[in-house]
C-alpha cells in the first residue's frame, strides 16, 4: 500500500472510501467491497472539522493513525491518502449546501453537519475522480445525501452503498463506540432491540409504539428521534410507502450514537409482513 500526501499523486478512475479515521472491521468491509469491484482502491483520512458542531467534539474524535495504516494495508487499499487541509480547503474553497434533505433528523440535531459533509465529500471527489465511491448505510442519510450530490454535480461517479457490520449483540460498529464505557457499551444495544422491535411492528403505528417502548425501559439513553422513513425522500413513511427504513439516535452518556433498519417487505396492503 502506497501512503500519498496529495491527490495530484493519484491517477482518476479508482474506487475510492473517504473516511475519517479510527478505522475498524465495518470500513475494512468498505475496503474489502471495493477490492472485489478493482486493482485500484483509493482511502483517505482526513477529520473535518466543517462536520463538528463544535471545537469539544472534534477535539474528542477518536484518532488511530498506526492502527489505521496496518487494517487499511490488510484490507485491499492500494493507496491510503492523507490530505492536508490546505489540500481539501484552500483559500475560497466552494462550499455546499446539503439541502431539505439535510435539514431534518441529523441535520435538525447536528446544524450546520450535513453541509460540512457535502462540502467535504465534493472537494474531495474532485480532488481524486473516482470511478466509484463506496459509503456505509450505517450513515443513512449522509449516504441519502451523498447519492443526492452525486446526481446533481458528479453523475460519471458511481455511488455504492454497503450494509452495516455489527457486534455479535446487534451494536452497530462506528469509531465513537470506543468513547463508551463498559457499561454504555451493554446498554448501547438497546437501539438494535429497538429497530428489531419495530421490524415486527404490523403497521408504522405499532412500530413506533414499539421502538419507543424500549428506549422506555433504558432511561439513561436520551432518545433524540426513532422515525420510520422514506427511504427515497427521507420523509416519514406512511403505510403505503413501498422502502420503509427506521432510524434512530440519541445520546448515551454524551456520547451520540445513530443506527437504522430496513423495514421490510413494506406495510402495505393489510399490514401484513
Ligand atoms: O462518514 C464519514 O466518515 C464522513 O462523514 C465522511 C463521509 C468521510 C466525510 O467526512
Amino acid at each position: 500500500m502506497k501512503i500519498v500526501t496529495s491527490a495530484s499523486e493519484l491517477d482518476e478512475g479508482c474506487t475510492f472510501i473517504p473516511t475519517m479515521g479510527a478505522l475498524h472491521a465495518g470500513h475494512a468491509s468498505l475496503f474489502q467491497l471495493a477490492k472485489r469491484k478493482s486493482d485500484f482502491v483509493v482511502a483517505s483520512i482526513f477529520v473535518n472539522p466543517m462536520q463538528f458542531e463544535n471545537s469539544i467534539d472534534l477535539d474528542l474524535y477518536p484518532r488511530t493513525p498506526d492502527q489505521d495504516i496496518e487494517l487499511a494495508a490488510a484490507s485491499g487499499v492500494t493507496h491510503l491518502w492523507l490530505p492536508t487541509q490546505s489540500e481539501i480547503y484552500p483559500e475560497n474553497f466552494p462550499k455546499v449546501s446539503a439541502g431539505p434533505i439535510g435539514e431534518n433528523f441529523e441535520g435538525a440535531n447536528r446544524i450546520g453537519h450535513f453541509d460540512g459533509v457535502v462540502t467535504v465529500v465534493s472537494r474531495l471527489f474532485q480532488l481524486v475522480r473516482p470511478a466509484r465511491a463506496i459509503f456505509g448505510e450505517k450513515d443513512f442519510q449522509q449516504l441519502a445525501l451523498i447519492k443526492e450530490l452525486a446526481q446533481r454535480s458528479f453523475k460519471e461517479i458511481e455511488i455504492l452503498a454497503a450494509p452495516t457490520i455489527r457486534e455479535s449483540d446487534g451494536l452497530a460498529l462506528s469509531s465513537r463506540n470506543v468513547r463508551l464505557s463498559q457499561s454504555d457499551r451493554t446498554t448501547a444495544v438497546v437501539m438494535y432491540r429497538a429497530l428489531l422491535a419495530a421490524k415486527e411492528g404490523k403497521d408504522i403505528a405499532s412500530s413506533l409504539s414499539a421502538m419507543h417502548r424500549v428506549f422506555k425501559e433504558i432511561p439513561a439513553f436520551k432518545l433524540d428521534y426513532a422515525q420510520i422513513i422514506d427511504e427515497d425522500n427521507f420523509a416519514i413513511a406512511t403505510d403505503s410507502t413501498p422502502n420503509q427504513r427506521a432510524i434512530i439516535a440519541g445520546w448515551l452518556n454524551g456520547v451520540r450514537l445513530i443506527d437504522n433498519m430496513q423495514m421490510s417487505p413494506a406495510l402495505i396492503s393489510a399490514g401484513a409482513r
